[in-house]
């Protein structure tokens, strides 16, 4: 089966195009610039801007594949809140021309949204409200309803605070600054006050391969098990990698000035993830073992 990823550079990306071709899938890895994942068996790169409608006409006419996961993004709330023209088009319009394109060729649709769609009081579940605080958000919303509305067999997958293992060409996570900055004796402040449910990168590529074997419809989240503030994730890092958990000290986020407006209680709720999809994620602290162990 072809299965065709955009945004394969990036820290889902990468661990995604990995995951599906060692699973045999024939994998047609697309994202800007030249490809960072290296060689891979099962796998073409194809740089593709997916604001640019031709080269996705173009590829897509080129490889039909039967499977697109749609996983490109500007992904960072603040910067999509200081730049929203080029947030809409590459977070919405992008979306719109993809969707265009694979009602030609009848692909099966997966889009990469976010927690971000949702406000407060969480874990959410699938059908709770949709309430984006900020503009990353709703960007993600927005392109949620092209792809629910687009009449393609499509599915929509969430994660949460992604982390896993940093590759060869890769920037890493808020996990790997806390271990890079207590393996050098810095102290740091982080967050208390705000929770969420952290995702592993290879449940969630574990997730989206079940997905795919099931050609499933609807929204699933694939986020962690254990609900944890960013403090309690790095002292859980630290304790894990016997770092010295007493430079880390608990702040409110009212400690740092943000642009973009976060969720105190985010978070996935993941039920309908285990019961449909066998989805089996790993806890915090194995996912940090299998990260950085
Ligand atoms: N990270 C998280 O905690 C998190 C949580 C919830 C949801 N998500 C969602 O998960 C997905 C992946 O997130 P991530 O953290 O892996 O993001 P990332 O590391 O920023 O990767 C996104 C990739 O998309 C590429 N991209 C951006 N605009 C593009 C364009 N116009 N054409 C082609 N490629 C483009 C980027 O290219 P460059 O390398 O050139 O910048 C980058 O390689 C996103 O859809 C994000 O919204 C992430």
């Amino acid at each position: 089966m072809k299965v065709l990823v955009t945004g394969s550079n990036g820290f889902l990306g990468q661990h995604l195009c990995i995951n599906l071709a060692n699973k045999g899938f024939n994998v047609i890895a697309t994202s800007r610039g030249s490809n960072k994942i290296g060689h891979l068996v099962n796998t073409q790169f194809q740089a593709v801007d997916v604001t640019k409608k031709n080269e996705i006409a173009h590829v897509l006419h080129q490889f039909k594949p039967e499977v697109i996961i749609h996983n490109a993004a500007m992904s960072k709330p603040n910067e999509c809140d200081n730049n929203q023209e080029a947030c809409l088009l590459q977070n919405v319009t992008a979306t719109a021309y993809l969707v265009e394109a694979g009602k030609k060729i009848n692909s099966y649709f997966i889009y990469v949204s976010t927690d971000f769609v949702f406000g407060e009081n969480g874990p959410h579940s699938e059908d709770a409200a949709k309430e984006p605080l900020n503009f990353y958000g709703k960007s993600k919303l927005m392109a949620e309803e092209i792809v629910t509305t687009s009449g393609l067999k499509y599915a929509i997958m969430r994660p949460v605070f992604i982390y896993g293992k940093q590759l060869a060409n890769m920037k890493g996570t808020f996990l790997h600054w806390v271990k890079n900055s207590l393996s050098n004796g810095q102290k740091i402040s982080v967050v208390n006050d705000q929770h969420r449910t952290p995702s592993y990168v290879n449940d969630i590529c574990k997730g989206l391969t079940t997905m795919i074997e099931q050609q499933v419809s609807g929204d699933f989240h694939l986020a962690g098990k254990d609900i944890l503030t960013p403090y309690q994730m790095a002292v859980t890092l630290a304790n894990t990698l016997q770092l010295d958990a007493s430079l880390i000290t608990p702040v409110t986020s009212e400690t740092f000035v943000e642009p973009v407006k976060r969720a105190k209680k985010s978070g996935l709720k993941i039920e309908k993830a285990i019961r449909e999809l066998n989805y089996q994620p790993v806890s915090f602290e194995e996912g940090v073992r299998l990260s950085f162990l």
